[in-house]
């Protein structure tokens, strides 16, 4: 495609207002996109996208900016229960999505968009973006290389108090494993494989909560400490919840038969990573390859492959094996059984590299 690509908006709420809006401009500055319409249910959200991005097309009805004959990718930002409906239209609609995670609430929506995407003129790019991040990428590398081993243990966690906005976070169709922990199963996933079995165990830490100044029940599980199987005795363990406070420790931790690798921060904003070879006998760490890189690269990466007619490294298969995982371990919980996964997936493969190329210690002077 040798002219921008030409982006709706679904869904004008937090996500959509600061991260994506920020990226956004910096592509259309690039000349790679056109900003051309949005929607949201909210009608006072029109105000917002036109002074922020100049956007003076708007309307409460998604069904007109997925239809319209001048709009190229939809992106889907809204409350998770509405993922699924409008993602699938929009692939009807011959559209390319990027949808926000995760990409619906049920396992049925979610085969159906499979399948439509499998069939559909339109890319389908579901959140979250953690496989382009670089950190994610050399930690791939590594364990390609074989710098650690066989992995056969992993912990992962991402958690926070919880949004005060969005009641939707607490009802059915919400919660903190479909917005917080999607992070490190879509990362460990990634890292190691597809899962084979999960158990759970999940409750309601905080039962009333004040949103959008209201106060309200919560109706979902808020607190979640998870165990995956990855056959083989490989177990990873992901603790989420919209129950933690603070924490100082790594986002992901991967044991392997001769070492061991860490991602700092977050898997939404890595911090660099840790490792540790048997062979090497001291723990090198490395910095952030790219510390301004963005949790929403999604969107550079959806527009990158509608420009130059490549197929996305973000595969829907990932993110329907990990939404099955997720609400099995909610089952899990529920029924206090383990459960088997029925789907798989093949992780994105990168180009390996070297160990010069990868070497961003922190003490090295020429970065
Ligand atoms: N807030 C974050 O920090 C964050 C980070 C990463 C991803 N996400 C994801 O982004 C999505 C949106 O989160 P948010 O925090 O922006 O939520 P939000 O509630 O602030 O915004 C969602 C918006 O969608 C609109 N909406 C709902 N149904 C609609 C429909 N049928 N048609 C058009 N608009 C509709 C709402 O009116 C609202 O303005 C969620 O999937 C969330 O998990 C959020």
């Amino acid at each position: 495609m040798d002219r921008p690509v030409r982006i709706a908006f679904v869904g004008c709420g937090s996500v959509m207002s600061g991260p994506y809006t920020n990226l956004a401009r910096r592509l259309r500055e690039r000349g790679e996109v056109e900003l051309v319409a949005a929607c949201d249910v909210k009608p006072d959200r029109a105000a917002f996208v036109r002074s922020e991005l100049g956007i003076e097309r708007f309307t409460t009805d998604y069904t007109e900016v997925i239809n319209a004959d001048d709009v190229d990718a939809v992106l889907v930002l809204t409350s998770m229960p509405e993922h699924g409906p409008i993602t699938r239209a929009a692939l009807e609609a011959g559209k390319h999505v990027l949808v926000e995670k995760p990409m619906a609430v049920t396992l049925p929506e979610a085969q159906d968009l499979l399948a439509l995407a499998a069939r559909s003129p339109g890319h389908l790019v579901c959140a979250p973006h953690v496989v382009l991040s670089p950190t994610y990428q050399a930690i791939w590398r590594h364990i390609q290389r074989g710098d650690i081993g066989p992995i056969h243990l992993a912990r992962a966690r991402y958690g926070w108090s919880g949004p005060w906005w969005g009641q939707w976070f607490y009802q059915s169709g919400g919660g903190p494993l479909f917005d917080l922990g999607v992070y490190n199963l879509t990362t460990l996933t990634g890292l190691i494989g597809p899962a084979r079995r999960v158990t759970a165990m999940a409750g309601t830490a905080i039962p009333e909560r004040k949103v959008d100044g209201e106060l309200m029940r919560v109706e979902v599980e808020d607190n979640f400490q998870i165990t995956v199987d990855f056959g083989d005795a490989r177990f990873g363990t992901v603790t989420t919840g919209f129950s933690m406070q603070a924490y100082r420790g790594p986002a992901v931790e991967l044991y392997g038969g001769t070492g061991t690798i860490q991602m700092m921060g977050d898997d939404w904003a890595p911090e660099g990573y840790e490792l540790w070879r048997n062979d090497h006998g001291a723990w090198e760490i490395h910095r952030d390859q790219d510390p301004h890189w963005p949790w929403t690269d999604g969107l550079r990466h959806l527009v990158d492959c509608i420009r130059h007619d490549r197929e996305p490294l973000i595969r829907p298969e990932h993110a329907y094996h990990v939404l099955e995982i997720m609400i099995k371990a909610i089952e899990s919980a529920r029924e206090g059984r383990t459960l088997t996964i029925d789907s798989t997936f093949t992780p994105p493969t990168f180009d390996t590299g070297t160990e010069a190329a990868d070497a961003h210690l922190v003490h090295d002077p020429s970065h």
